[in-house]
């Protein structure tokens, strides 16, 4: 019903009543209990929520790659599906293909979408993200931060309707981490994609997002939804900002157990 009145005020992405476990030899483990939420089309949404809770399992199912075990996500009112909606996902643990050179990894996304590929759209993330000139390098040549860049490159050539991020920058040091940020939201700003990202970083989402979706420990649900009220480009030193920190790393230290 909730699913319905979102769709009808036209958001694009609805998470209704959404429950997931796992039934593996050792038992039933549950996930995600009971999350709805919804965004917007041209959204930029930030999900942090603490270690083991769900972000991941949440995400494939977003994406259609897992099946609830109860409840929906709706994307314009269809299930997600992988060969109807263009999804471009950077994985936790991402890895390009280490035989393929930059350019042939950028194209790689496309050939998995429709079969084809143009080396001219490979050529114009490659730009967009800063990689112009080591079109020809193999991953091993080049930086963890740059290898970033390609995944980003790679999610964004299949012209996706959603890109969807999984703490896609935890690795690097904070000055690439920085960088990555602000071009990751110039990118948004020309593209006026729908960006769903997760991240364990507070100051990440705050910096980042339009809204910060935080989630309890394992089952996740969600604990709040947070509208960050701040212009773009955000200055991580102001108190509005300090303070939007604070309150989600608050939230977070509820649902981290005493030890
Ligand atoms: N295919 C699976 N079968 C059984 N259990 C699973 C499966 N996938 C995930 N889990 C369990 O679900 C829980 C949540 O995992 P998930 O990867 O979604 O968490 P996360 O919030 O992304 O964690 P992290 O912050 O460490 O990335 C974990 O306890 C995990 O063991
Ligand atoms: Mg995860």
């Amino acid at each position: 019903m909730w699913a319905h009145e979102a769709w009808a005020m036209g958001l694009m992405f609805v998470v209704d009543s959404l429950n997931k476990s796992f039934h593996t030899e050792s038992g039933t483990i549950d996930v995600i209990d009971n999350l709805s939420f919804s965004v917007e089309e041209g959204q930029f949404l930030c999900i942090v929520g603490p270690s083991g809770c769900g972000k991941t399992t949440l995400l494939k199912i977003m994406c259609g790659l897992e099946t609830p075990t109860s409840g929906n996500v709706l994307i314009n009112g269809v299930l997600p599906n992988p060969q109807k909606q263009k999804f471009g996902v950077i994985f936790q643990e991402e890895s390009l293909l280490p035989w393929r050179t930059v350019i042939q990894n950028v194209e790689f996304g496309q050939e998995i979408c429709s079969g084809r590929c143009s080396l001219d759209i490979a050529r114009k993330y490659m730009s967009l993200v800063g990689l112009v000139g080591f079109e020809n390098y193999y991953p091993h040549q080049i930086s963890g931060g740059m290898k970033k860049r390609v995944a980003i490159a790679r999610a964004l050539a299949v012209d996706p309707d959603i890109i969807m991020m999984d703490e896609p920058f935890a690795d690097l040091d904070a000055q690439t981490r920085w960088i990555l940020q602000k071009e990751l939201l110039s990118v948004w700003s020309q593209l006026k994609k729908t960006v769903i990202f997760i991240t364990h970083n507070v100051e990440e989402a705050v910096f980042l997002g339009q809204f910060v979706a935080v989630l309890t420990k394992r089952p996740a649900t969600l604990k709040s939804l947070i509208k960050i009220d701040l212009p773009y480009p955000r200055s991580r030193l102001t108190p509005p900002f300090i303070s939007y920190r604070e309150k989600i790393i608050g939230m977070l230290q509820q649902e981290i157990p005493s030890i």
